[in-house]
């Protein structure tokens, strides 16, 4: 299954988190070099259903793509030199959880996959398997959106398949 396929995964399950007014801000906010946390969440998402896909591993799709797309909807710049952002990397799974459970119904997954995703950083470890192939696909984009080659090339993907990153 290629990323064309991927990207009508994603609007199926999270048409409605896509046209949030969480994610207008995510557009605005950056999240590695030019990835907006937009960007990085699309990117993410596309990636946790890759890694399901070529491991055979059987995943409830709609509980990851929508846990996948909420993993970072903290909806603020991490970058600006605050004294709560220092420790943004412990925080910002707990905030992002509370933002969308204020505009989104999310089941157990979605939930685990968005407290725990950062793991092993915060200590608690991801429960179900969404969120451990979310745990491992974050820091997989994380590296590759501050690789040169990769960045413009994911970038030319997303707007091929129509999303304005
Ligand atoms: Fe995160
Ligand atoms: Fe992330």
């Amino acid at each position: 299954m290629n990323k064309v396929k991927f990207h009508d995964i994603i609007i199926k399950h999270g048409s409605d988190i896509l046209d949030s007014d969480g994610m207008k801000i995510e557009k605005e906010c950056i999240q590695h070099g030019s990835f907006s946390v937009y960007d990085h969440s699309l990117y993410v998402t596309s990636m946790c259903l890759r890694i399901s896909k070529k491991l055979r591993i059987k995943v409830n799709e709609k509980a990851m793509v929508r846990g996948a797309l909420l993993h970072d909807y903290f909806l603020y710049d991490w970058h600006e030199p605050t004294k709560a952002n220092r420790i943004h990397g412990f925080t910002h799974p707990g905030i992002a959880l509370r933002n969308a459970e204020k505009v989104f119904d999310l089941g157990k997954i979605e939930k685990n996959m968005i407290k725990r995703h950062m793991f092993p950083l915060t200590p608690v470890p991801p429960r179900y398997r969404e969120a451990v192939i979310l745990c491992i696909a974050d820091k997989l984009c994380a590296t590759r959106e501050t690789v040169g080659g990769f960045k413009n090339k994911i970038k030319k993907k997303f707007r091929r398949n129509g999303f304005n990153a």
